[in-house]
């Protein structure tokens, strides 16, 4: 009798300890299987640092320049950039901003313009960044007629 208790004993001991195995590679595989989802386990909290990495990454893309060109707007990469990117390119394209070009005067007039009626905001003194940047890469285009010739080697036609 004491023989057979004590291998019911065993057996059972066993069993628990198969359930226990079973129990704990099952929780293994979820906690690995978690790591592969989430490899910073970001959603325990240290919100912060999951987002500032995605962050930089993001405006690493956003902000790529290739050939001395701001890829996501097309504006040439110079000083000044980033101020333009921020402040010209929120409510219209930066297409706008390229095709006219205007001089110093006409740029702060055109400011104006938008900050009257366009709700554009106050831009301190970014403004002149901004039109510094604008005139010195895209300056005015001489329009209209051409000038007149200068210094004509004119010649005789021979007869
Ligand atoms: C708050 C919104 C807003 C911001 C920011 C903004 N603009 Fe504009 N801008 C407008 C609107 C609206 C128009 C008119 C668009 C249209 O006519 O389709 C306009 C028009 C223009 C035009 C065309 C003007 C014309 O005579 O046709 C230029 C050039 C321009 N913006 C340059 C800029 C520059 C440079 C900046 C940065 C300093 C800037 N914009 C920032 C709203 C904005």
């Amino acid at each position: 009798m004491i023989d057979k208790n004590e291998f019911q004993n065993k057996i059972k001991k066993a069993e628990k300890t198969a359930y226990k195995a079973i129990f704990f590679s099952f929780l293994a595989s979820v906690l690995l299987l978690f790591a592969a989802y989430d490899p910073t386990f970001s959603i325990f909290g240290n919100k912060e640092t999951a987002l500032t990495y995605s962050d930089t990454v993001e405006n690493k893309n956003e902000d790529k320049i290739e050939n001395g060109v701001h890829i996501r707007t097309g504006l040439v990469d110079a000083e000044g950039l980033i101020t333009v990117v921020n402040n010209c390119t929120n409510c219209h394209s930066a297409k706008l901003v390229i095709q006219n070009r205007m001089n110093t005067e006409r740029w702060n007039t055109t400011i104006k313009w938008m900050q009257e009626t366009q709700n554009l905001w106050d831009l301190g003194e970014n403004q002149e960044v901004i039109v510094n940047y604008l005139v010195t890469n895209y300056p005015p285009i001489a329009k209209g007629r051409r000038l007149n010739l200068t210094d004509i080697n004119w010649y005789t036609l021979k007869k």
